[in-house]
Parts: structure tokens; sequence; C-alpha cells
């Protein structure tokens, strides 16, 4: 999907939008790519709602060693002043409350708002619902594959977002371009999204073709890599990952930084913890911890910071006295909190 046009620019044939390949992007010029964790937990957040499991008691108790954590998302920006979400949680409205950069600036229009863009890595409720919440006919750009695309456009109630003004625009895989806002306007954030092994959405089981685990290796799940103008960091952002493969293993090789799924500790957790029947792999998740875990999969691929997002409210890591967080953070791995920045 990548080609030249006459004048060396790269561009995705998804959607044909050009993309200078050195021009300089001047509110990027000599700034980091900034990330920040808005949203560190799983579907369901933590303390999830229902739940009665000890780490939610905890939690909703004030533990100090258990801090509570809003659902997945994670906002990027390449010069501070303009930002792309990546997954729109249920918690975006406080997410948004508890993030000023994500807030209208004091010396913008009266209604108006930082995001320029927002890209969704699933179809999974904690990534999609937050878009219900950013109606008001606020222009911005959504991007996602084809096949989440065919669900968001498959439930009408996303039609609030009426895409006169949200433009949904196919993300091209394998091919990197920079993010655009509503208008055409660069972002200064450049992606690259790949599928990843996963699953189709919990409410669109009934209606795939399954196997033992519902999983899919197609668009319905996938992994981006996120960088701003050339000469700055990148990182990759993975929230939901079934298995790590020989390809993935290469794509991360050399990585100054990954966000990866950190949902599980252990595959029977939810069983064990006696709160759900299925396993991390029949939700579309690799656990962190054993043979086939995640810490052993990506041990010996060179990868600077190793950061767990997407943490289940079962997942004793949650627990900073823990022997499982004391294991995970001796293996490399940093356990996400919400509101967590990195600058790359
Ligand atoms: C998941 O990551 O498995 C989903 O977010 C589960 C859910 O829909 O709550
Ligand atoms: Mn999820």
């Amino acid at each position: 999907m990548k080609a030249m046009d006459a004048d060396g620019d790269t561009y995705c044939g998804a959607y044909g939008v050009a993309v200078p390949a050195e021009a300089p992007h001047p509110r990027a010029a000599g700034l980091a790519l900034r990330v920040k964790i808005v949203g560190s937990a799983a579907g369901g957040g933590f303390p999830q709602w229902n739940c009665n499991h000890p780490l939610s008691r905890a939690a909703r108790a004030g533990a100090g060693n258990l801090q509570p954590r809003t659902q997945s998302s994670l906002a990027v920006s390449a010069d501070g002043r303009d930002w792309v979400l990546f997954n729109a949680s249920p918690d975006i409205l406080h997410q948004i409350a508890a993030t000023p950069e994500l807030q209208p600036h004091a010396d913008g229009p009266l209604r108006s708002t930082p995001i320029r863009a927002v890209v969704l890595t699933n179809a999974d409720v904690d990534h999609v619902a937050g878009l219900l919440s950013l109606r008001e006919r606020e222009p911005f750009a959504l991007y996602a594959t084809a096949e989440v695309l065919a669900v968001l456009d498959a439930n009408s109630i996303f039609n609030v977002l009426d895409p006169a003004i949200v433009p949904r625009r196919e993300l091209p895989q394998d091919c990197e371009f920079e993010l655009r806002d509503a208008e055409g306007r660069g972002t200064g954030v450049r992606i690259e999204s790949f599928a990843v092994p996963g699953k189709v959405a919990l409410y669109l089981e009934s209606s795939s073709r399954p196997d033992a685990n519902y999983s899919s290796d197609r668009g319905d799940t996938i992994g981006i890599r996120i960088a701003g103008r050339a000469g700055g960091g990148s990182t990759f952002y993975i929230p939901g990952c079934a298995r790590i493969d020989d390809a993935l293993r290469a794509r991360l090789s050399g990585a100054s930084c990954l966000l990866f799924d950190g949902t599980v500790f252990t595959d029977d957790e939810m069983i064990t913890a006696g709160v759900g029947a299925k396993t991390g792999a029949r939700m579309g998740h690799i656990a962190m911890s054993g043979p086939e875990g995640s810490i052993a999969g990506l041990r010996d691929v060179a990868i600077g910071r190793r950061i767990f997002v997407h943490i289940n409210n079962t997942n004793p890591v949650l627990d900073e006295t823990s022997p499982e967080h004391s294991a995970v953070t001796a293996a490399g791995w940093v356990v996400a909190p919400d509101g967590m920045e990195i600058e790359l």
C-alpha cells in the first residue's frame, strides 16, 4: 500500500492522503513525542463497579498499595498542543477532566478540543464506547481498520458522530503515515498499524465463525507504532494481543518503548479468582507469566522500556506489595498507572 508520487511524497493507498516525506513540521520542531497513559485498566476499570474481588474491595476502601485505574486509552502529542487519542474509553469524560492537555485551550474558540484524531485498536466496548461522549458536532478524525469501521457502521448509535463532521478513515496496514485532523491538517503524529493475534469483540462472538477462542489474526485487533517528526522517538502500543509470534518479535526488536497487553498475570486468573469462567486466551489476551506468557516471549527481544497497560481488575500486579508485582518489576516491566507520561 506504500507508493511515491512525483514529488517523492509517500502516501498510503487506502485514502490517498499525501504525506511529505521530509518536510519539517513547525509545531513539532525540537519537541519530543509526549505519550500519556490516560487509562491503564482493562474493560471494567479498577475497581470494577460490580466487583467484590479482594483487589476491587481494597481499592474501593482506599488501600495505599492499590491505585484506581480508568479504562484503556492513550493520548499522544508531537507538539504538546494538538493530541491524538488512541482508543476512546467509557471513562473518557473523567480522563479529560483529569488531563488538562485534553481540555479546550484557554485561547481556543467557545466550543473546541485539542483532540484532533481518535485511533481505534479494536471494537471492544472499552475502546469505542467513549466515542458516544465525544458527540456535540465537534470535528476530529476517526481512524480504524475496515473491520472495526464496519462494526461502527453497523451500529447506528455511532451516527451521533456525523461522518460529515467526524470523518471515518480506514487505517492502512503496514504503512507509516501522518494522522490528519478532520480538515486534513497534519497532527505531527505518525503511525504504522499492523494486525496482531486477537479476537473479535465480545458482543460480536455470536455472529463470527468461532474456533475455540473466537480468534482472529486479521484487522479485528491491531498494534500500532507511534512516532513524532523525524529524529524524535517512537513507541509501540499493543493493548490487546493473544500471543507473541516470530513476526511480532521481529517487529518489536530494537523498539525504544513498548506499551503492551497486561490484562492477566496468569491465563486462568479469572477462574481461580472465582469471578468468571474465561481464560485470558479465550478473551484474546496473552498472560504476563508462564512459558507462553509475554514476559518470557519478549525476554530476548531488544526493547528499551517495557510497560504493561490494559490491566484487568483481577491481576495481582495491581497490588504493589504483591510477589507478582515484584516479579514483573524484576523482569524489567513497569505496571502503568493512570496519568503516566513518557517523553520519547
Ligand atoms: C477485552 O479486552 O477483552 C474486552 O475489553 C472485554 C470487554 O468487552 O469488557
Ligand atoms: Mn479491552
